[in-house]
């Protein structure tokens, strides 16, 4: 590709585009910020590891200047207050959604067939206020937020078997928060359902502490969490550029799948190059389901405080 711009050079839009650039997925890699220098001083940073980490990937950065953006494949918008301890990520809603709708502006203006990777906080809701500025198929609008969590539960999994967590495989639902449904039924190692591996007491505790996660790092660090946030966004740019078709668990606009409509929620997607391909349906139990709904009704209820801001 021959650009990918990643807005806010703060800890996980720089760590997205360090892992980007590592992976070499676009002749150019902009780092936009409000900050003076910030952007450019990262983009700088990361830029003279090229010829030491072997990528050619060119990092450069920008103080809130969009032309140097102009004609961007894909856009991560990471711009936005990250949760403090004590903070609900509901409590960010009104600051980031002002900061959402208008580097939104700005990135459709130069770019205006880029696909938008959401991952600004409260995720569900950030993503539909980009969905609503952006005015463009949802196909192309979505948010990161089960690629990390999903990477949560399997780092616990992995730890408490004592595998590698590259064997294991799992599929999560829900809005980005302590409502997610992570699905033990849809979860194996390696083939082998988890659920014979560990017993239902275990299971339940690292599902618990993946709902938990984002909480779990903000405590210990006093700000949210950014290496596998950085990371998990940088896997879905992946799939899109080389057009992967890596079934993951994002944040999308449903219409209808899952019996839910007019809302961006964390579902099973195809992802491409042409951004969600498709929205896979899987079979849900009376308990999973319901625990779907629940997490979508608090998701609504954070819309809400969007709806209550009148901004489009
Ligand atoms: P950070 O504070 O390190 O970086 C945010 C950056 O955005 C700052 O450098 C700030 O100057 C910049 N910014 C603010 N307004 C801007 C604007 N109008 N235009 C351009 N840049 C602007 O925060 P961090 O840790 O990077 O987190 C970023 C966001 O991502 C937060 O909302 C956080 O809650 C969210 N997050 C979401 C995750 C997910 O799974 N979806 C995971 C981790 C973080
Ligand atoms: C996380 O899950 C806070 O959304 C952020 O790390």
């Amino acid at each position: 590709m021959n650009k990918i711009t990643i807005i806010g050079a703060g800890n996980v839009g720089a760590t997205c585009a360090n892992v980007i650039a590592h992976k070499d997925l676009a002749k150019e890699v902009v780092l936009v910020d409000i900050k003076e220098g910030v952007a450019e001083g990262k983009a700088l940073d990361i830029w003279q590891s090229s010829s030491i980490n072997n990528f050619n990937s060119r990092v450069i950065g920008s103080t809130n200047d969009y032309l140097k953006t102009k004609g961007s494949g894909i856009v991560v918008i990471t711009s936005g207050l990250p949760r403090k301890p004590g903070m609900s990520r509901d409590d960010l809603i009104k600051t980031n959604a002002l900061i959402v709708k208008e580097v939104t502006e700005k990135v459709i203006k130069y770019s205006p067939e880029a696909i938008i990777i959401v991952v600004s906080n409260p995720l569900d809701v950030m993503t539909y206020a980009a969905y609503m500025t952006a005015n463009k198929p949802s196909q192309k609008v979505f948010g990161m937020a089960g690629t990390l969590d999903t990477g949560r539960y399997k780092a616990f999994l992995a730890e408490a078997l004592d595998v590698s967590p590259k064997d294991i495989h799992a599929m999560l639902l829900g809005g980005h928060g302590d409502t997610m449904v992570p699905l033990p039924r849809y979860t194996s190692v390696n083939g082998i359902p988890v659920t014979e591996l560990l017993s239902t007491d275990v299971i339940e505790k690292i599902v618990e502490r993946t709902r938990k996660g984002g909480g779990e790092l903000v405590n210990l660090m006093g700000t949210s969490a950014w290496y596998a946030p950085g990371a998990a966004a940088a896997q879905m740019v992946e799939a899109i550029v080389d057009d992967q078709k890596r079934i993951f668990p994002i944040c999308a606009y449903l219409n209808g799948e899952y019996g839910l409509k007019d809302i961006y929620l964390g579902v099973p997607v195809k992802l491409g190059r042409k951004g969600v391909e498709e929205i896979i349906e899987i079979n849900l139990d009376a308990d999973e389901k319901k625990l779907l709904v629940d997490s979508a009704n608090s998701v609504k209820e954070t819309m809400k405080v969007l709806d209550d801001m009148n901004l489009f």
